[in-house]
């Protein structure tokens, strides 16, 4: 009789705990991003520490009319109320309708982000706008390295290292672009290219510093094409970058660091995107102009 119940016990504490870890799987995903590799071998090692997801929507030079531009911004701010708490949401005009949008933004969760700053406070910069007035005016996010400045503009990895460093320094979050171009892809490059930015672009930069920073990781050739990058190409450079800055910065870091993935991003691709473990994030260009298509992408499906 006593065998029987002590078979009887057994029984019930191991199926209980199968079922706990089962819900606890389950669920994961509605409490944390989960870091393992379970579904992707590529991905970071077994962890469970939280990065909380990033979407931001790049305006670039768009819309031409100061009235669709708080039109759009009216239309986020109030689909953003229902959308998750555990996800950030940035919009990123340009810089003329930054305070007019910010207060469309008010009481919404969507934070503000700006396209380009100078890194010289004030002064005869004819043209520029500087991190200071940036801040002052609530932008909390600045773009650094995207590949139009990049290729436009000339603005080369030095240009783009100082901004980075200029940026945390005035307390504010650089996004720092990096990304492979059309040939540098076919070549298999991809890593080589993405490296040496980082490098450049990151030299100077403390621990500390690393933390906070976000990475876009954006394929030149993905940009504006509609040419998504697959999860598994993207998945793959994002896995790169984050040993990357594990090398560099060590494993603790590495794993804080969010790393969004940019280019054509759609309602139709960025649920597999995101579904992939080491991408905390989308940097949305074309997409983020249409209120009904950024919304749906900052309501993301979790997979
Ligand atoms: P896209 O732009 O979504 O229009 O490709 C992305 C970006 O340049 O950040």
């Amino acid at each position: 009789m006593a065998k029987n119940n002590f078979i009887f016990a057994v029984v019930i504490t191991v199926s209980s705990t199968l079922f706990f870890i089962e819900a606890f799987k389950n669920s994961r995903n509605f409490i944390t991003r989960d870091l393992s590799t379970s579904q992707n071998a590529r991905g970071s090692q077994l962890t469970m520490m939280a990065r909380k997801p990033i979407i931001a929507g790049n305006w670039k030079m768009n819309p031409v009319d100061f009235g669709e531009a708080l039109d759009l911004a009216e239309k986020l701010a109030a689909s953003s109320k229902t959308m998750a708490d555990d996800v950030e949401f940035v919009v990123i005009p340009p810089h003329p309708f930054l305070v007019p949008v910010k207060e469309k933004l008010e009481g919404s969760k969507i934070k503000l982000g700006a396209q380009n700053a100078f890194t010289e406070d004030k002064g005869a910069y004819t043209g520029a706008v500087s991190t200071p007035m940036l801040k002052s005016v609530g932008v909390e996010y600045i773009l650094a390295g995207h590949s139009e400045r990049r290729t436009i503009f000339k603005d080369d990895d030095s240009a783009v290292g100082r901004k980075v460093t200029k940026i945390l320094k005035d307390g504010m979050t650089p996004i720092l672009c990096v990304g492979e171009l059309k040939e540098e892809f076919e070549e298999g490059l991809v890593e080589q290219v993405c490296g040496l930015q980082l490098s450049k672009d990151l030299r100077g930069v403390t621990a500390d510093e690393m933390r906070k920073i976000v990475i876009a990781y954006e394929p030149v050739w993905a940009i504006g094409t509609g040419l998504t990058a697959t999860p598994e190409i993207a998945q793959s450079v994002h896995a790169f970058i984050r040993k990357w800055i594990e090398k560099k910065y060590g494993k603790e870091v590495a794993e804080e660091v969010r790393i969004q993935y940019g280019g054509s991003v759609t309602p139709e691709t960025v649920d597999e995107l995101m579904a992939c473990p080491d991408i905390d994030g989308a940097l949305v260009g074309g997409a983020s102009l249409a209120a009904d298509k950024f919304s749906r992408i900052m309501s993301y499906k979790k997979l």
